[in-house]
């Protein structure tokens, strides 16, 4: 299986599920970085751990589909099976959805269908919720729906501030994501054995 993960930003889950994948017994490689931000460190993290990237500006295209079109040309160029979705800001459009039904995840900070969007774990501490944490799901059209694959809790305490809760969710993410993710590979390994 070869993975493809996109991502926009600092990258850390990407770098917890190369690290991941090149210690576990798998099947399974990451094979290419897709990352739409070309300044996003992201992508120093993949030139270090040896990851091939390529780097667009959605805003360079015409539309849309033309941009997730040239993304998908990379995908099928490099063989990729399945995608996931680490900080990646952006809503996949039909395009990709099309190329990969059922082969898209992503993974987002809170307990959904509880505080979707881009600011997850900033809407659960100013709510003042004393749980929160961590879902891995399936993406359909929807911003943070599809079916869940996995979540874990994390707790707000009294003396968290947005920082350490941060730190917290992420550290859950880290181990979360790539279990999921090797889980979820092994189950499309078994249907098509
Ligand atoms: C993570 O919290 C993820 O859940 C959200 O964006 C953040 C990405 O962080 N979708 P990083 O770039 O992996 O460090």
């Amino acid at each position: 299986v070869r993975l493809a993960v996109f991502a926009s930003g600092s990258g850390s889950n990407f770098e917890a599920i190369v690290r991941a994948f090149q210690t576990d017994q798998i099947n399974a490689e990451v094979a290419l970085l897709v990352c739409d931000r070309p300044d996003a460190f992201v992508l120093k993290r993949a030139e270090t751990l040896g990851v091939p990237s390529v780097a667009f500006r959605p805003k360079s295209f015409d539309s849309k589909e033309a941009y997730e079109q040239e993304v998908l040309d990379h995908l099928l160029g490099a063989s990729i099976d399945l995608v996931v979705l680490a900080g990646y800001m952006r809503i996949v459009g039909n395009t990709l959805l099309k190329a990969y039904p059922n082969k898209l995840m992503n993974i987002h900070p809170s307990l959904l269908p509880r505080y979707p969007g881009k600011q997850g774990i900033v809407d659960a501490f100013e709510d003042g919720a004393t749980q929160t944490g961590v879902t891995v799901h399936i993406v359909d059209e929807g911003i943070d729906t599809g079916p869940i694959l996995a979540q874990e809790t994390v707790a707000i305490e009294p003396d968290d501030t947005i920082e350490s809760l941060e730190r917290k969710i992420h550290a859950v993410e880290h181990e979360l994501f790539p279990k999921v993710i090797q889980t979820y590979i092994k189950k499309l390994q078994k249907e098509h054995a």
